[in-house]
Order: C-alpha cells, then structure tokens, then sequence
C-alpha cells in the first residue's frame, strides 16, 4: 500500500492507494474515531450491484444510504433527503459517514457529513479513477443549483481516504477517460512528464496525483490562493456541464469537460500573447497522451457558454479564468468578452 498525507490546516490524514484498501476500513475507524458505533455508508445502486460493498466491514453496524446516479443527484433534494435518514437512524456526532462511490458520492457524502447535526466524522472510499485522483482528496464538496454547478458546498476533510484499487476493475473505459482529464491537468500544472505519468503503474499513477493534490491544499486548504490553480480548464468546464444540465440528451462527463476546457485555457493564453502556439501544441500533445480530445460539444453557443461563465464561483461577475504564462499559472481577472468570444469560436462554437 501507498501512504500519502494530506496535512491541510484544519486536520491532517491519510490517503491510502493500492489494492484491498477499502478493507482497512475498521481499523481506520478504530484508530481515528473510537467513540463510532455506526456508519453511514452513502453510495450508489452501480457500486452496490458491482458487489463491491459485499465484504466491506467498517467493523461497527453499518446502513446503506444509495443515491441516484448523475449530476442532478447531486442536489440540496438529496443532502436533505439523507440527512433525515442519519437522524431517523440515530447517526450521532460520535460516528461516521462513509462515501463509496464516485465524484458525486462523495461530494453529496462530504457535505452530508459537515451538515448532519452540525458535523460527523468523514471517511471517502473513492470507486472511480477521478474520485481516487481529486474528487475525494482535500474536503472540498459541493452540490449543484439550476444556477451552476457546486454553488453550495463546504470544506470537510475526512478522517481518511482509502482509494482501493481492486474497485476500478468495474470501472467503463468512459470514466477511465474522465479521470484521465484531471490527470492531464496535473500534469499540466505540474510540467511533469506526462508520459511517464500516464504509464506508471495504477497505484503509483494515482499515489502521485495525490501527492500532487495534497500539496496545494496543504499551503492553501481553503482555496484562498494556490488551491484555485486546481481549477485549471474548469471554468468552461463547469459552463458546458450547466449547459446540458436537465436536458435529455445531456451526456458531456465532467472528466471530458475538463478536457475541453485544458484545450480552451491554452487557447485563450494564446490569444492574450501570454504562451505561445508551441504550447498551445504541448497543452494538445499531453490530452493526446491520455487519449482525451479537446474539442466542444456540437452546437455550443458561444453567448450561453459566456453567460454561465460570468456566474462561476470564482469570477466575481467578470470572466475569471486561470490561465499559463510567463510566470506559470495564475487567475486571470477581467478578461475581455471580445477574446473568450473569439477563441470560442475558433473552436468551432456558434453565437
Ligand atoms: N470535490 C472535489 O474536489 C471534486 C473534484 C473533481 C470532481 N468533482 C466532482 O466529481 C464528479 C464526477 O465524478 P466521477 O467522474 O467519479 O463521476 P460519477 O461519480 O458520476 O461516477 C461515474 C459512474 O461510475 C459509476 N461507478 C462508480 N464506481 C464504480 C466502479 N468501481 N465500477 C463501476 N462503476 C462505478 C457510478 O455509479 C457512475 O455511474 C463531478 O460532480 C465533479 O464536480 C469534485
């Protein structure tokens, strides 16, 4: 197994990677918190009928709390819905809630648990290769509003991370793309080689993404500086993923959007003459190495997609973007409409 810390301000913990992680489950309880006398395991019907809660033992009674699959399950509907489970359970302060599942489960697990009865213990147990590099790592949760995606959320690190391996052997080739978009990122961010990254083994491949991670948020847990770097190519990301949201044939992943906006961000740094196309071509030789394509949906509209821009959370009503130049990546204020317009339609968006 791979240890890797996250010492963040308000607490420090574990991620533990390889395989069988889960099962370390109980003595990860019995060591953090060993007042628990129930865990609250929040997943979905995929993971449950993948028999992956079979032998899972949090070695204190356990009940299943399942929610829907998608962006939309990640709603207030839903944190409400399980918050008064817990309480009709009788989940007190002294015991646990578990999430098993993907990015959405343990952004709805995670704010469950920072809300029920004013805060519980957190344990993630990520099943998804984006859940396992990001998602469960640095306390950030969130669901959506029909506004955006994330509006309302917290920061509640967990008592402990254990991303196992094994449970990835479910996963679709679709989901291994998505995280694969935010491991690009990584590299990205880092300047690391991407090859090399995108060829380590599993669990070294996910251990490093960690480390990754828990660095930012360890020098900056509440996303104050540093962290928001991490927001690399979300900013359109998150615009094409409230675009489709609620519509039927919706189907962008939030890996593949991720994706996208990398191709976007280099684009637009083009544009301002902070890179030049050599990097622009580095930013699209490193999606291609994780087999990702940077392309926008058909029939993007380039004003909707600037209209939801404006709303991101890290905006402030003007179009904020983080962005690479001459001195690394830093959060763009103010960019004008007239080039985010442009290199939108450069890449193909109507009006
Ligand atoms: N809080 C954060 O810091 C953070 C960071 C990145 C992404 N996110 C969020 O994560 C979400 C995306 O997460 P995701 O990409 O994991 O998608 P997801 O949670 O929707 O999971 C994808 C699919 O895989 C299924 N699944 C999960 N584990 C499986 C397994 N082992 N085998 C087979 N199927 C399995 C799920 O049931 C689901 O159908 C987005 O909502 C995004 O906003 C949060």
């Amino acid at each position: 197994m791979r240890h890797v810390s996250v010492d963040a301000a308000s607490g420090r913990y574990e991620v533990v990677v390889g395989e069988g992680a889960r099962h370390g489950l109980a003595a990860l309880l019995a060591a953090r918190l060993p007042t628990c006398r129930a865990a609250a395991i929040v997943t979905q019907q995929r993971v449950v009928d993948e028999g992956w809660l079979e032998e899972l033992d949090p070695g204190v009674d356990a009940s299943l709390h399942v929610i829907e699959e998608g962006e939309s399950a990640k709603s207030l509907a839903t944190v409400e819905r399980l918050c008064a489970e817990l309480v009709t359970e009788g989940v007190s302060r002294r015991d646990v809630v578990v999430g098993f599942g993907g990015g959405v489960v343990t952004d709805v697990a995670g704010l469950v648990a920072s809300v029920h009865l004013r805060g519980v213990a957190l344990v993630q147990l990520p099943s998804t290769l984006l859940g396992q590099v990001d998602a469960a790592i640095g306390g950030k949760n969130g669901v959506n509003l029909r506004e955006g995606k994330n509006l309302v959320g917290t920061i509640h690190q967990p008592i402990g991370v254990l991303c196992d391996t094994a449970v990835l052997a479910t996963l679709p080739a679709r989901e291994w793309a998505c995280g694969n978009g935010e491991i690009a990122k990584y590299a990205l961010l880092t300047g690391g080689d991407p090859v090399a990254l995108a060829t380590a083994p599993l669990d070294e491949r996910i251990a490093r993404c960690v480390e990754i991670k828990a660095d930012y948020v360890g020098s900056d847990e509440r996303e104050s500086g540093r962290r928001a770097l991490l927001n690399y190519g979300h900013t359109l990301a998150h615009a094409l993923e409230t675009a489709q949201a609620g519509r039927r044939d919706a189907d962008l992943r939030h890996g593949e959007a991720v994706a996208i906006g990398l191709a976007f961000a280099a684009r637009l740094a083009a544009r301002l003459a902070r890179i030049d196309e050599a990097r622009v071509r580095q930013h699209d030789a490193v999606l291609d190495v994780f087999g990702l394509r940077g392309e926008l949906p058909a029939q993007s509209s380039a004003s909707t997609i600037i209209e939801l821009m404006r709303s991101d959370k890290k905006a402030h009503h003007s179009l904020a973007f983080v962005l690479d130049g001459p001195s690394g990546f830093e959060l763009v204020e103010d960019v004008a409409e007239r080039e985010v317009l442009a290199t939108l339609r450069a890449m193909g968006a109507g009006s």
